[in-house]
């Protein structure tokens, strides 16, 4: 069983659960988006949902990526964290007054615009400013993203964006909002997307829509496809990198942009998801009636995505090289959803090992609840702890 190298000399001297994240996995993670990207007019924004972690934030930051935000917070994060306004984007069904003004106030790249009350909304709360907003129409494709259906968000029957058969009404009232500017057009179809036909399914329906805005002489600067591309949750030590060069490839070879448009990503998961690991520590090994439970000090609270999504996340016994054998790995929350894997293989299990839960560092540390007035995990990085 090939682990990953910890430093867990220093794992054994930090009060447990935590999140600990690689950001040597992280930068070179980033490296090879930037290198797959460069020369072309292709941009990505950091999905800043999946982990804003001050440290991970900044490496990110470094590396030259945008933000993809779906609220204030988000917006005001990515400022602060130095991210350029001018590579912001910001989406979301219900963006609040505040919010908008936010974004406004920042001159933000660009508003995703989800329905037509929002975009007189925006249109409104603009001219009070005396600004004219940059807008991109989300626009539901009813693309399958083949994926769990919490996290399909492009189909017809999903809450998020304008209906295709709404866009005609759309375009008409554009000429009367003169506080906001049509730029681009955006689609995201969900997430954890690993059959990568899905964007191809995408790219087919986006250059249909291209003609359909040609033909009402609607000039888009940009496309921007969303986020999505998944992550190998079974295998994190074999594939800590994903297949960037496969999945920009599918938008090269697929998608016929226009002269002079950009094209615009949203990943999360795929950036930060591999480099964070839930570090926690086994309480008890109970013996069940037909089982063993390996009871750790990690719960739902600190990662969710386990029983919220039914995910599948790779266990590693870091203490332990002993024969292996099976375990129902549970947190200590009053609630029989709080299990992380059952029948998961473990190198033999005691009280005092250190357990890993692999692939956390998207929508982990973020989506941490207090629940039974639990304290939120605290983070630590691998540049910290080799200091
Ligand atoms: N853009 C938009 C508009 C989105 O809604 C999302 C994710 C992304 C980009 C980034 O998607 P990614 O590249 O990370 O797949 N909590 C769930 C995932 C929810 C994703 C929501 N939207 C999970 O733990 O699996």
């Amino acid at each position: 069983m090939i682990k990953a190298n910890y430093p867990i000399q220093k794992f054994n001297e930090i009060q447990t659960p935590f999140y600990y994240y690689d950001l040597d996995v992280l930068r070179k993670t980033l490296e090879e988006i930037n290198t797959q990207t460069q020369n072309c007019n292709f941009h990505v924004h950091y999905a800043m949902k999946a982990n804003v972690n001050p440290s991970v934030l900044a490496v990110i930051k470094n590396a030259g990526l945008g933000a993809d935000c779906v609220s204030g917070g988000e917006v005001q994060a990515a400022i602060d964290a130095g991210i350029s306004s001018s590579k912001v984007v910001f989406a979301g069904v219900g963006k609040a007054d505040w919010e908008i003004n936010l974004g406004l106030d920042n001159d933000i790249f660009c508003f995703n615009v989800e329905s037509i009350p929002e975009l007189e909304v925006i249109n409104e709360l603009a001219a009070a400013k005396a600004k004219v907003a940059k807008v991109a129409l989300r626009i539901n494709p009813n693309v399958s993203a083949h994926t769990h259906h919490y996290i399909t968000t492009g189909l017809s029957e999903n809450k998020f964006g304008i209906n295709m058969s709404d866009l005609d009404q759309v375009i008409g009232l554009f000429p009367t909002l003169a506080n906001v500017k049509l730029i681009g057009i955006h689609f995201h179809i969900g997430s954890q997307i690993t059959d990568l036909t899905s964007f191809q399914g995408l790219c087919v329906r986006i250059n249909e829509l291209q003609e359909y805005f040609s033909s009402r002489n609607v000039v888009l600067e940009h496309i921007n496809v969303g986020g999505g591309l998944g992550i190998n949750y079974e295998h994190p030590n074999h594939f800590p990198i994903p297949d960037f060069g496969a999945y920009f490839k599918i938008f090269r070879d697929h998608l016929k942009l226009q002269p002079n448009q950009t094209l615009h990503f949203e990943l999360g998961r795929a950036v930060v998801a591999q480099c964070g690991s839930l570090i926690s520590k086994v309480l008890y090994v109970k013996q069940g009636s037909s089982k063993k439970f390996a009871i750790l000090d990690a719960g739902f609270t600190d990662l969710i995505r386990p029983a919220l999504y039914q995910a599948y996340h790779h266990i590693e016994n870091l203490s332990s090289e002993l024969p292996t054998e099976e375990y129902d790995v549970v947190g200590p929350i009053c609630e029989s959803s709080d299990t992380f894997a059952k029948g998961f293989v473990l190198n033999q299990t005691k009280r005092g090992d250190l357990i890993a839960l692999r692939s956390a560092g998207a929508y982990g540390e973020i989506m941490a609840s207090q629940y039974n007035l639990r304290k939120l995990p605290k983070a630590y990085t691998s540049d910290e702890l080799a200091r």
